[in-house]
């Protein structure tokens, strides 16, 4: 949700937290915000509604705040509208301690009453000026700021990651967390904090990454770092391999379409590493065989488009396993009271690891007991830390709130581990094992085709980005693929879309069908091929405008029926989603690039969700 950046350094502070919040902002461009010590000790705070640009404008025309120790944020709104009251960094009311906040302090309300008691008065809607003000509040008491933090974290309740600065301590910055992504960097220009690590690749690569419930106090040279009781701990540091350019734009006018072209060597690096000698190699498991010998029932936990992923894997580990596999929304599964045991594998999906509903459902999983292995493309981030079994999907830096190389690598990774888990339970004979093998090496040769010829896409995003409501129809696979078609078009270019089982239609969805609605009809399932065409001859019959998502192999059978056709590669039917998501997410791009939308950062959406 919210990004938030904090640096303490050798050299000015606005030009290190503006370009960390232009990375961050990703995760929130409701408002943007900055407060920096000036070399007077004085708290200077500058924040606008709206994108980063306003902010950075703002900058240019009045004077930028002077100073080397300063924290920023880029906010989605949760507790008061966007406004520029609403925005961080928010302050005392004696305007001595500054705060940045993502996350949401569940007992706000509870702790503002006390305050109001106490004449303090507020100038936001928000929860995070609670803190700010109760931090304050304490610290006029005991004129000792870290004995004011400590006192603070045993009031408020919630989720947090926090940068913190108070004017009587000019040479340092404080971080704290709960139940929200943040890490510290450590480099020769100085200490840094940050929601991700995109924020901190041009200062530094080696971070730490904090966990729940500690508190680090960063200087120019220095980062201490404290647990929930106050004692010193020693913190382990990473080596970020990313690379800078990965997080850039690289000439393409969207990080979308970027990511979208980036697909056939994202698929690369999820597979390479992972195949010798003809074989699948799951490193990662070697360690922990009896995840896969004793597992029963397999549940795939998961938000977005990741969900997306594990709906697909439902169809495809059930056929691979002979297992019963649930999809589950993470939102859901938590308060479901699911039945899990030790004979039971969760698979948690996330690019970014952070996402809060997946966490908890994680946490909940391994209460009861279950194994949790999860797939996950940002190294470091909380769900790969606390899962048993972690596999990476190394498709680089994520930009766009839209994922496209996520959930493709997602979904070739949890292949992967079905064919893996497949062959050690002794399901798969040995010829079909050996063509899934070959066809996982050319998969990315696959894609770069699909990808040959974008004017395609766009030539037909023109014919039909006017329509305001589509509807996506398959069945099996393609109906799972349905979902995330659906879900692409509609949170870039703010198109009504439904995604149907098509042999549902005829159960209610159908009655909305009227001359010219536009249906995408999915038909790669060449098992179902003939079903999927008397569902397109329904819909055109009720004067429908189709566009059908076929193979080679199953074009013939609706080629004339159709008034536009995409054709995918044939691979094994295992893989074929991981192509045919391909023209969805093409098409989705170029109609929301017609409809003049902000593609990149759609209206309302924030790409890592740590709220609830
Ligand atoms: C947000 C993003 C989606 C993503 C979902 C889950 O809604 O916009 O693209 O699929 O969160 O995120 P995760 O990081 O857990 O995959």
């Amino acid at each position: 949700m919210c990004g938030i950046i904090g640096v303490a350094g050798k050299t000015e502070a606005v030009p290190v937290l503006l370009d960390g919040l232009e990375k961050l902002e990703y995760r929130g461009y409701d408002s943007a915000g900055i407060a920096v010590i000036s070399k007077e000790g004085k708290l200077q705070v500058k924040k606008s509604k709206g994108r980063l640009c306003v902010l950075r404008e703002r900058l240019r025309d009045e004077n930028a705040p002077d100073g080397m120790i300063g924290i920023g944020h880029t906010r989605w709104a949760t507790h008061g509208e966007p406004n520029d009251a609403n925005a961080h960094p928010h302050l005392g009311q004696q305007g001595k301690i500054a705060v940045v906040h993502n996350g949401i302090i569940e007992n706000y309300m509870e702790i503002k009453k006390s305050l109001l008691r106490k004449g303090i008065t507020f100038c936001s809607d928000t929860d995070t000026e609670v803190v700010v003000q109760l931090l304050e509040y304490y610290y006029e008491k005991c004129k000792n700021l870290m004995d004011a933090v400590y006192a603070v974290l045993g009031r408020i309740k919630g989720a947090y990651a926090m940068g913190i600065l108070c004017c009587d301590y000019p040479g340092q910055m404080i971080a704290v967390r709960q139940d929200a992504p943040l890490l510290i960097g450590c480099g020769k220009l100085g200490s840094y904090l940050a929601s991700d690590v995109t924020a901190l690749l041009a200062h530094t690569r080696t971070v730490a990454y904090m966990e729940d419930g500690e508190v680090a106090v960063l200087t120019p040279d220095s980062v201490q770092f404290f647990d929930r009781d106050r004692s010193p701990i020693e913190k382990e540091t990473h080596t970020i391999k990313w690379d800078v350019a990965a997080a850039e734009k690289g000439g393409y006018s969207h990080f979308m379409l970027k990511e979208i072209m980036e697909q056939p060597e994202a698929i690369r690096k999820t597979v390479s590493p992972r195949i010798a000698g003809g074989e699948i190699c799951l490193e990662e498991l070697e360690a922990a065989p009896e995840l896969i010998k004793t597992v029963c029932k397999i549940y795939i936990v998961a938000c977005g488009s990741a969900y997306h992923v594990g709906m697909i894997g439902k169809y495809a580990l059930e056929k691979l396993l002979r297992l019963p596999v649930e999809a589950c929304l993470a939102s859901e599964f938590r308060y479901s009271e699911p039945l899990l045991d030790e004979h039971t594998l969760v698979i948690v999906i996330s690019q970014s690891g952070e996402t809060l509903d997946s966490m908890a459902a994680l946490r909940e999983a391994k209460k009861q007991g279950a194994k949790v292995l999860s797939i996950v493309n940002v190294m470091g981030s909380s769900i790969a830390r606390e899962s048993d079994v972690v596999l990476y999907t190394w498709a680089g830096p994520e930009i766009a709130v839209a994922t496209t190389k996520a959930y493709t690598t997602q979904m070739v990774l949890l292949f992967m581990l079905g064919v893996y888990m497949s062959k050690q339970l002794g399901h798969m004979d040995h010829e079909e094992y050996r063509t899934l093998v070959e066809e996982f090496s050319q998969l990315p040769d696959r894609a770069a085709e699909v990808l040959k010829d974008p004017d395609e896409y766009q030539k037909a995003a023109f014919g039909y980005f006017n329509h305001n409501s589509v509807f996506f129809i398959g069945r099996n696979i393609d109906y799972a693929l349905g979902l995330e078609g659906s879900l692409k078009l509609k949170e870039i270019s703010y198109i009504h879309s439904e995604s149907y089982a098509a042999g549902e239609l005829k159960h209610g969805t159908i009655s909305l069908i009227e001359p010219g609605t536009l249906v995408v009809a999915l038909a790669t399932y060449a098992p179902l091929i003939e079903k999927s065409v008397s569902n397109i001859v329904e819909v055109k019959a009720r004067g429908a405008d189709v566009i059908a998502l076929s193979t080679g192999e199953t074009a013939d059978k609706i080629k004339g029926q159709v008034s536009q056709l995409f054709v995918v590669p044939k691979v094994h039917p295992l893989l074929q989603p991981v192509l045919g998501v391909i023209p969805l997410q093409l098409f989705a791009y170029y109609v929301a690039l017609n409809r003049g939308c902000d593609i990149d950062k759609p209206r309302n959406l924030a790409k890592s969700v740590t709220v609830e």
